[in-house]
């Protein structure tokens, strides 16, 4: 009988995958949608009024808000479409109007969360049932995090722009390139946060 038990080093890579897949794929999606939110100020602005309808500026956000919290969810979503994390999702903007398998792409691509907010659906979900995006893989190579991801990415975005207003800085945030590697931001984002609750929601250093 061969032994099935893990080795304690393989054990250990994976709960190291673990916890860097946990902290870097949230945060990676949140500075893409920041980026993209901060090119369309209306887009941002919106998201902002949904915060302060949902929960107020008198509590900070929490995980039983995030129901409510469709248009964000959208954002992030849309971030995913034009963003994926894995180069398996066809990319991205078409640079001319062009027909693929019969379908029609007209040119150029938008930052449109509305797209996600079909009548139907009640409740957006960063997840695709009918894997019109494949944001989280599926199947067997599919992500084991997707609820984790998708909460921590929306509590993550939540908090970011309920509790500061977001700048740009002096000079221009630059074209949106993304990375040859690992198709992450080529440059980081830099924005001028500044708190928008009242001070007693902030923690004292
Ligand atoms: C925004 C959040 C996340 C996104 C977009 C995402 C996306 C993905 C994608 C696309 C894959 C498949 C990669 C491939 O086929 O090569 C994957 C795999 C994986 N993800 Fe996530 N993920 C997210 C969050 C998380 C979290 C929070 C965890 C931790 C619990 C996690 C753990 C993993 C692991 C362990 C794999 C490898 C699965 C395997 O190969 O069997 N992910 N993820």
């Amino acid at each position: 009988m061969t032994n099935q038990s893990l080795h304690h080093r393989t054990l250990k890579c994976q709960v190291i995958e673990l916890m860097l897949a946990t902290i870097d794929n949230p945060s990676n999606a949140v500075e893409w949608v920041m980026r993209e939110m901060m090119s369309k100020p209306t887009i941002l602005k919106r998201a902002v009024e949904e915060l302060d309808k949902v929960v107020g500026c008198n509590r900070l956000v929490e995980e039983s808000d995030l129901p409510q919290l469709n248009y964000i969810k959208a954002c992030i979503k849309e971030s995913f479409r034009l963003h994926p994390f894995a180069p398996f999702n066809v990319p991205h903007c078409s640079e001319k109007d062009t027909v693929v398998a019969g379908y029609f792409i007209p040119k150029g691509s938008h930052f449109d969360p509305d797209r996600h907010l079909g009548e139907n659906e009640k409740q957006v979900v960063l997840t695709d049932n009918e894997l019109r995006m494949l944001s989280f893989s599926t199947r067997k190579r599919g992500c084991p995090g997707v609820i984790l991801g998708s909460t921590i990415t929306t509590m993550l975005l939540a908090r970011m722009i309920q509790g500061f207003s977001w700048e740009k800085p002096n000079e221009e945030l630059g074209k949106l390139v993304e990375n040859h590697d690992d198709l992450q931001l080529a440059k980081p984002l830099v924005a001028i946060a500044k708190p928008r609750l009242p001070q007693y929601l902030y923690p004292k250093c």
